[in-house]
């Protein structure tokens, strides 16, 4: 099943380095503007983030704090959004073993990321257990919460999708508890005369001529229920494709829009590019980087008519000049009417006007860091009281109710 009606996101980042403009423009903006559609859970993915770092794990821990301000001062916001640390919600590490039992070996060779990984790490040995586990990893934090949508870059989407597989697997094997067409029945019976009569419609049409709008109706159908148990709806979510009850339902991937964001060369900003400008970095450095850019290889002397559509400057003019300043400053370029310092001026100015608020907020909260501890203990309290009641149902249906 697919689950457009849950209205919760989850999405993690892994703790591995300095956020930068690029992490910025892809990722953080896109959680901002989230916070206030959906109900978001962002953590911190350090487990993830030792799968390729158990070797010198110290750059995790020196991260953290650093990347839990980096978003905070980029405007996540924590009364909107539940923030918190993937190791401290320990469940996340059982349904990881749990899952494990039932997820095929092939799945998990299969993933595109985990060859394509071994082989751009190579100087890591990623031929590791933890690192085969790893999308399995990504799916234990997706449905633990049993989010709906998982905002991620084009480079995640088949780790979303893996998590639907499992999820489908897991509602198969663990969804058929003894009775449960009475069980169904007994909850269509709750949601009284009128309701039944239009769920076993709408079901009928459904299973037997695939209406998929009849599907859809449904579904709002038994989300509007005020008057029967979570478990309840479950039952018949399930009952109502024909299968068994839904207990991880199945996540969406959000694609994320990639980052406009060029670095320093033209190429995309990247750690591994060498060409990034830190959330952090010191302005008067990052003017200076920005002036010192390479520009059109043909404007050698100041006389010498450029080509925007060469340069990298340009590409930083889509994301922080206006119309009017671009069409100025192409023309300047193509005559030599302005030098190429004229030029940068105007980016340099963008990138710093943007920088300046983030600054303040991240100086705020570094003087504060007691005040983010605080921030990241309540989001951890309130991301495992969900994963917690999710465990005790994964485990009830999987047989371990007896402990
Ligand atoms: N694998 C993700 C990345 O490298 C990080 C991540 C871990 C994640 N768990 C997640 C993202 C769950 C979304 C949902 O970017
Ligand atoms: Fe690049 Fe601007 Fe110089 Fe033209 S004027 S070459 S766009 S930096």
């Amino acid at each position: 099943m697919s689950s457009a009606s849950n209205e919760r996101v989850l999405s993690g980042m892994r703790p591995t380095g300095k956020l930068h403009l690029g992490h910025y423009h892809g990722v953080l903006k896109n959680w901002v503007k989230l916070q206030h559609e959906y109900e978001c859970f962002f953590f911190v993915a350090d487990w993830h983030a030792l799968t390729t770092h158990y070797e010198d794990p110290g750059v995790i821990a020196d991260s953290v704090w650093d990347m839990v301000v980096d978003w905070l001062a980029a405007g996540v916001n924590p009364s909107a959004a539940k923030l918190f640390l993937q190791s401290r919600v320990p469940e996340h590490a059982e349904l990881h073993l749990l899952l494990s039992m039932m997820t095929p070996l092939g799945w998990l060779e299969r993933v595109p990321t985990y060859k394509d990984q071994q082989d751009k790490l190579k100087d890591k040995d990623l031929a590791t257990y933890g690192f085969l586990g790893y999308p399995l990893l990504q799916s234990a934090d997706i449905l633990i919460y049993r989010a709906g949508r998982v905002p991620v870059g084009e480079d995640q989407v088949a780790h979303v999708e893996l998590t639907r597989e499992i999820a489908r697997r897991f509602n198969h094997l663990y969804g058929r508890e003894p009775g449960f067409e009475e069980k169904a029945e007994e909850a269509v019976r709750k949601i009284g005369k009128k309701a039944a009569k239009l769920f076993y419609k709408l079901r009928k049409a459904y299973t037997e001529q695939g209406d998929s709008e009849a599907l859809a109706v449904a579904r709002s159908l038994i989300e509007d229920q005020q008057n029967i148990s979570i478990g309840d709806k479950e039952r018949l979510l399930g009952y109502l494709e024909g299968g068994g009850r839904i207990i991880l339902p199945e996540p969406e991937a959000l694609l994320t829009p990639t980052s406009k964001m060029p670095g320093l060369d033209g190429q995309k900003m990247s750690k591994s590019y060498n060409n990034t400008i830190a959330l952090r970095d010191d302005p008067d450095e990052v003017a200076q980087r920005l002036s010192r850019m390479p520009t059109d290889p043909a404007r050698v002397r100041r006389n010498d008519p450029g080509d925007p559509d060469k340069c990298p400057v340009w590409q930083l003019h889509q994301v922080y000049t206006d119309d009017s300043t671009r069409a100025e400053v192409a023309e300047g370029c193509r005559t030599a009417r302005i030098g190429c310092l004229d030029c940068k001026a105007h980016v340099i100015e963008g990138v710093r006007a943007e920088l300046e608020p983030i600054q303040a907020r991240a100086r705020e909260y570094q003087n504060d860091i007691n005040a983010v501890r605080t921030i990241i203990d309540e989001g951890c309290e309130e991301a495992r009281d969900v994963a917690r009641e999710t465990m005790e149902e994964v485990r009830q249906v999987m047989g371990l109710a007896y402990r």
